[in-house]
């Protein structure tokens, strides 16, 4: 080589790593292989599926304004997607990841790579599997830190804390959701609870597998509870510590105290707890708030929180007794209706509340549904009185397409869903009135709303009592809404909607729907796409507590979907 021709050479090297670095200067990547791992709990091992061969999976962590590139590879026999929960995707539908909605599934062999950019969010979050059941082991927490120059409104923590909640079956999860489909009959439920993937001491042969978060006397730690549950709300409490509740589903609240709190599956929640209690092991726990009639998991998961002092390490005195929690009672609405309307958006002049919709172009009545329908002929069904379970909103209960719902719409394919869901209950009733007489069939297809870019839109989710009603955590991909209204019995428009907060209502992605009662949440539509809203206890979701809200584009520049990427799984 020539002088010049190698002075060329390192240039053109130079000016290359010069554009990556600066392309990639705010740009995280991960990788992520979706992988089964031999995990043991309560004594029993099994082959459980993982990215990564983790449980729970891996955290990601990354700062308000980067880039996201995440690079997902299926190495088993399953189809997968994973979904970013509570993260916007702004023009990245693409990258949100409900099978069936935003994309095809990644299949066995092959990648997907998840690329998009967290703007005016932070907090925490989280990332689960969105296909099947496979987010009960599948998840992880996703969190975002505020830019290096910006400090939390509050006090800053000693420590930070993820604490994830989830459901351990001794079986194969996918066995019990082939047997729903088939049967249509209800999930057997959960042998435990878990807190970071561990069930505590609570269980049998279960002793060694506790959470353990040692702490000082006097600092302050920051929880960042993620509820990971599959089919589970719970109570969450420390023995003798109140908690601060300083932020919901990544957006900060007025802070408020309180000796448990309520958190629903697909809820994130942060909370400053100071260790301020005369040093000793304290326990943390998690038990179910029911309100179904259905069987449930009724144990309680428990973790420690040991304050550091010599006498107190796990090996040296086994005897130290643990100070017990105080949870509330599992049926405890009125604790649940309490801590729900003690929520309020911080509101302050960083952070206002500015943008709540005043004036509204598109209103919805959304009923929630159980339903059950006759067993076929010469089959065999799980369901009460012989028949079916099934679950729909304004009687529609949702069948997921062939193909993806959001490439159909790019690419103008007709057949996929239809944009004719009903906007209001095809039939009006006093929702929660005794309606054991009712028929309980609903209509199955593949229906979504459609609403203009920008419009304010309006959702009122009115539970019914049809079959049995029940708090329905309902969860929105692609915004965030705020929660303006709620109360039991039958939304009143006049009575109800004087009484809104307009001011500094909770900013969520998911809400608890009351049993027998009505949540109004309002936003602005301003991403383009095809957004899932669903029942965020998976058992609701297979049977078909699901629709699409589809938002047009805009006739702006930037109001547009991006285009698809190359490696888009193909259907
Ligand atoms: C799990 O354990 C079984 C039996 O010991 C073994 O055959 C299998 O390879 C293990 N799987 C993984 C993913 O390690
Ligand atoms: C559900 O639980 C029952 C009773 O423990 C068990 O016999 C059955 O195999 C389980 N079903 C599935 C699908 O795992
Ligand atoms: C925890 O609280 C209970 C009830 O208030 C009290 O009786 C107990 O002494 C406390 N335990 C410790 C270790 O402070
Ligand atoms: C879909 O139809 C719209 C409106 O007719 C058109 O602007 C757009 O280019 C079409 N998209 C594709 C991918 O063909
Ligand atoms: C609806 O049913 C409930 C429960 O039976 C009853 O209390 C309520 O008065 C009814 N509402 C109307 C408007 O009829
Ligand atoms: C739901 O749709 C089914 C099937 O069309 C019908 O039989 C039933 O009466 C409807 N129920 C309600 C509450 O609208
Ligand atoms: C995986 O997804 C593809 C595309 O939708 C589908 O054709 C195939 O049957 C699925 N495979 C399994 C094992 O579910």
């Amino acid at each position: 080589m020539d002088n010049l021709s190698y002075l060329l050479s390192s240039f053109v090297l130079v000016f290359f790593w010069l554009i990556s670095s600066a392309s990639t200067a705010n740009t995280k990547f991960f990788h992520f292989n979706v992988q089964y791992a031999n995990i043991t709990r309560l004594c029993h091992s099994k082959s459980l599926l993982t990215v990564n061969g983790q449980y729970p999976g891996p955290n990601i962590a990354i700062t308000e304004g980067d880039n996201v590139v995440i690079k997902v590879s299926n190495h088993v026999k399953s189809n997968t997607t994973l979904h970013w929960h509570g993260i916007r995707q702004i023009r990245t539908a693409w990258a949100d990841g409900p099978a069936y909605v935003t994309q095809c599934p990644i299949q066995r062999g092959h990648s997907y790579t998840y690329k998009f950019r967290v703007t005016k969010q932070r907090g925490t979050l989280w990332w689960h599997a969105h296909i099947s059941w496979q987010r009960a082991s599948v998840h992880g927490a996703f969190i975002i830190y505020p830019k290096k120059t910006i400090p939390y409104p509050f006090p800053k923590p000693d420590l930070e804390v993820p604490i994830i909640f989830g459901e351990w079956w001794n079986e194969d999860v996918e066995g019990i959701e082939k047997d729903i489909i088939q049967y249509g009959g209800g999930p057997n439920v959960s042998e435990a609870y878990t807190i970071n993937g561990l069930p505590g001491s609570l269980y049998p042969c279960s002793n060694k597998d506790t959470f353990v978060q040692k702490v000082e006397s006097g600092k302050t730690y920051l929880l960042r509870l993620i509820n990971a549950a599959l089919n589970d709300e719970l109570f969450f409490a420390i023995a003798n510590h109140t908690m601060t509740v300083v932020e919901i589903d990544a957006s900060y609240t007025k802070p408020f105290t309180t000796e448990a709190v309520m958190i629903t599956p697909g809820q994130t929640m942060n909370v400053l707890v100071t260790a301020n209690q005369r040093p000793a092991k304290y326990h943390v726990a998690a038990c179910p708030y029911v309100t179904s009639k259905a069987p449930f998991d009724e144990t309680r998961t428990t973790a420690l929180w040991l304050y550091s002092k010599p006498s107190l390490s796990i090996d040296g005195n086994q005897d130290e007794p643990v100070v017990t929690e105080n949870l509330p009672v599992m049926r405890d609405t009125a604790y649940a209706t309490k801590f729900t309307a003690s929520l309020r958006s911080l509101n302050s002049r960083d952070y206002p509340s500015n943008d709540v919709p005043k004036k509204i172009d598109r209103e919805f009545l959304f009923t929630i549904s159980l339903g059950l329908q006759d067993c076929p002929r010469g089959k065999i069904c799980k369901g009460y009185y012989g028949g079916r379970f099934s679950a729909s909103m304004n009687n529609q209960s949702f069948v997921r397409p062939l193909m993806a719902m959001l490439q159909a719409a790019y690419y103008n394919m007709s057949g996929v869903f239809s944009k004719d869901f009903p906007a209001q209950p095809p039939r009006k009733f006093n929702y929660t009135d005794n309606l054991l007489s009712m028929n309980m069939n609903p209509q199955f297809g593949s229906r979504i709303a459609v609403v203009n870019f920008n419009d304010n839109v309006e959702i009122v989710l009115q539970d019914t009592s049809l079959l049995s009603f029940e708090n329905h955590p309902i969860h929105l991909h692609g915004f965030n809404f705020y929660v303006v209204g709620n109360g039991f019995g039958n939304f009143d428009p006049e009575k109800d909607r004087a009484a809104f907060n307009l001011v500094d209502p909770p900013l969520r992605n998911t809400v608890a729907v009351p049993s027998a009662g009505w949540t109004a949440l309002r936003f602005k539509a301003d991403n383009p796409g095809v957004w899932f809203l669903h029942c965020h206890l998976e058992i609701h979701t297979t049977w078909g507590l699901a629709t699409a809200i589809m938002v047009e584009n805009g006739p702006g520049p930037g109001q547009s979907i991006l285009p698809p990427p190359n490696d888009l799984p193909p259907c």
